[in-house]
């Protein structure tokens, strides 16, 4: 396969990641994101993915970062995913080489582009943030469990319900899907100052281009209301991630305040992956909300002994700086 040097920088060398790349992106990602690494997943549909480089840097040979920059807004801002850095190559400034390559490299290609976004998982202090606009931090719950305690974990969720009817959140077809997103009053109705959308760590302005991004994931868009939804969550079908020597991922984006129906989303959403078998093995759920609903949900799902409520993320922090 012909490989794209794009050229050199800082003692690297920056390629254009190559589908047949993969198994060296996979070694050097081992043990990434306590196993929840979505890319050993991903990599092959991003090699094809409009609007998405995916460059990689070598020292010599050696592989020792991957940066992929998608561009969203209509091509007014790139979001940052799947950052990494060889373990053995970690604590030398590697991120920040390649992506300053990556942030010029992809303005040469869409001279449009004016805004970087980024979500991390960890709040490196005020000192390394002075470059960035805070857009806004939201909570996240890991949760791990095996599949045949989802249906007993459920009726635990059941009977600690502080509703005694479960609201029954409703789905939405493609046409309401763009009518919800489009609408001006969404980030007022379900509290997300500052961050305009987000939906599996990739926050977007709320603009018709973006829909085409949202809807190549597959997302199930659940709603409180038709008319005047305050409470939305999306999710996108289960994928293998390395957890545990094998496992299936389930993310779930929350965007609202209310405690009941964050609980009630929770139920309904389990209880439609369960009903379509979506669940095998060990799953990793990763629910991302409002901070204030983070304890709510926390001390919901706990008490099951079939469910472990993992640390390895509690948070997300959604930055923006220009180009
Ligand atoms: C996080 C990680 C990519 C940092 O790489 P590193 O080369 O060791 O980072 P260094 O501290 O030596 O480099 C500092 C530079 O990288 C940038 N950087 C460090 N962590 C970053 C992050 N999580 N997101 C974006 N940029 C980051 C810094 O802003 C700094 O840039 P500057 O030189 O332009 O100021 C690396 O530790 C890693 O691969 N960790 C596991 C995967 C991971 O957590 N990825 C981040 C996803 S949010």
């Amino acid at each position: 396969m012909q490989r794209a040097c794009l050229g050199q920088s800082e003692g690297l060398t920056l390629w254009l990641a190559q589908p047949d790349d993969y198994e060296d992106v996979i070694s050097m990602s081992a043990g990434m994101h306590d196993g929840s690494d979505y890319l050993p997943h991903r990599y092959h549909s991003w090699m094809t993915e409009p609007d998405r480089v995916v460059v990689l840097a070598r020292r010599e040979c050696r592989l020792v970062a991957l940066v992929s920059y998608l561009l969203v807004d209509e091509g007014a801002t790139v979001v940052v995913q799947g950052l990494r850095v060889c373990p053995t190559d970690r604590g030398h400034g590697v991120a920040g080489v390649i992506q300053r390559f990556t942030d010029r490299y992809i303005q040469q290609l869409h001279p449009g582009v004016k805004m970087k976004r980024l979500v991390r998982g960890q709040d490196p202090g005020p000192e390394k943030l002075v470059k960035f606009k805070i857009l806004g931090r939201r909570g996240v719950l890991s949760l791990a469990l095996e599949a045949e305690s989802i249906g007993s974990f459920i009726s635990h969720l059941r009977n600690k319900l502080q509703s005694p009817v479960i609201p029954g959140l409703i789905p939405l077809n493609e046409a309401q899907v763009k009518r919800v997103f489009l609408d001006p009053k969404l980030p007022c109705r379900v509290q997300l100052p500052g961050i305009s959308f987000i939906q599996d760590w990739v926050p977007l302005q709320r603009m018709e281009g973006n829909l085409e991004i949202l809807k190549r994931q597959k997302i199930t868009w659940l709603v409180d209301s038709l008319a005047a939804p305050s409470f939305l969550s999306l999710y996108t079908p289960p994928y293998p991630i390395p957890y545990n020597g094998g496992s299936l991922c389930l993310n779930i984006d929350m965007l609202g305040a209310d405690h009941v129906l964050a609980q009630c989303a929770l139920v309904n959403l389990l209880e439609a992956a369960w009903a379509k078998g979506e669940l095998r093995g060990t799953v990793r759920i990763y629910v991302y909300m409002s901070k204030a609903l983070r304890e709510t949900l926390l001390s919901f799902c706990e008490g099951h002994q079939g469910v472990r409520t993992c640390r390895d993320l509690v948070q997300q922090l959604f930055l923006e700086r220009q180009l």
